[in-house]
């Protein structure tokens, strides 16, 4: 007997915690989960952004709390995941989404910003991962861990684009994602990444503005960046029962940007 589509893709009665939900894609992935029927936690640095992140996903009719911490900070993550299982009592979805970039050539960046997107990008991913898993899923027996990679993971850049502790910390959240899959498969948690090509937001608006939007979108073969919709249903499905039998998967949603590559 097979399962009516949208039964396995709602998410009613699950909950999620979104680390960078505050706005771009975090929000955009949040607001996915929550449309689908989860509860949402958004965690961020700053209250303001995520008081008016919670405030729109609320006016949508979703549940939606809110939590400030800086995610590269391990005490802070570990605060998050306490005060998630507090006011959700479970996270069933964990999607590891903050992250930062620095842009500087190889020779001369400074190994200060490396750490720091290195401490973002992969070492919290990590520390949440582990936190979410003891506190939640493995004695649940069930979770569904979201990475959110990029396709600077899968491959270099063009010369103008300098981001060499980026693309760094992208290729390991690529591995991570298998590594974890590896592992906590018996636990019944399933762990992808999503690999975004370019979308505009607050984090590629300098690069943007510098390289050109319409050069960038050339770039791709749907002759396009992406948008506020196009991350909702790769989420969904990693978050879903329509994705229960996916892990260790890396989906680049990029405009076909990677398959140029192979990457
Ligand atoms: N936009 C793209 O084209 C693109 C492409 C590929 C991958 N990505 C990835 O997608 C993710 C989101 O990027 P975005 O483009 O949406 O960037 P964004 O608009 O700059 O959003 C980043 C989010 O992360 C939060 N954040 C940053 N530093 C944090 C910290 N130390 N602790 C906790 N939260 C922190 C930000 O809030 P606060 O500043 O208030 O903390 C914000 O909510 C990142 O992992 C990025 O690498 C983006």
């Amino acid at each position: 007997m097979s399962t009516p589509i949208q039964q396995l893709m709602s998410l009613e009665g699950r909950t999620a915690l979104v680390t960078g939900g505050s706005r771009g894609l975090g929000l955009q992935i949040a607001e996915s989960l929550g449309e689908a029927g989860a509860k949402i936690l958004l965690s961020s640095r700053k209250a303001a952004d995520l008081e008016e992140a919670a405030a729109q996903l609320q006016a949508k009719g979703i549940d939606t709390r809110w939590v400030a911490a800086d995610a590269s900070q391990p005490e802070d993550a570990q605060r998050v995941v306490a005060e998630a299982m507090e006011r959700l009592g479970r996270i069933d979805i964990l999607v590891n989404n903050a992250g930062a970039t620095w842009g500087a050539p190889a020779e001369t960046h400074p190994l200060e910003a490396w750490d720091k997107v290195m401490n973002l990008n992969i070492r919290s991913l990590f520390v949440f991962s582990q936190a979410v898993a003891n506190a939640s899923m493995i004695p649940r027996r069930f979770g569904r861990i979201i990475n959110v990679a990029s396709i600077a993971g899968l491959g270099g850049n063009p010369p103008e684009m300098q981001t060499i502790a980026y693309n760094t910390s992208k290729g390991a959240v690529v591995n991570f994602t298998r590594a974890l899959a590896g592992e906590w498969g018996r636990h019944g948690i399933t762990v992808n990444a999503i690999a975004p090509g370019f979308f505009p937001s607050r984090m590629t608006k300098g690069l943007l503005a510098t390289l050109g939007a319409d050069k960038m979108a050339a770039h791709a073969p749907l002759h396009r960046l992406g948008d506020d919709d196009d991350l909702k249903g790769a989420a969904l499905l990693f978050a879903s029962a329509a994705g229960k039998h996916i892990t260790g998967q890396i989906l680049a949603v990029d405009g076909g940007v990677s398959a140029l590559t192979g990457g």
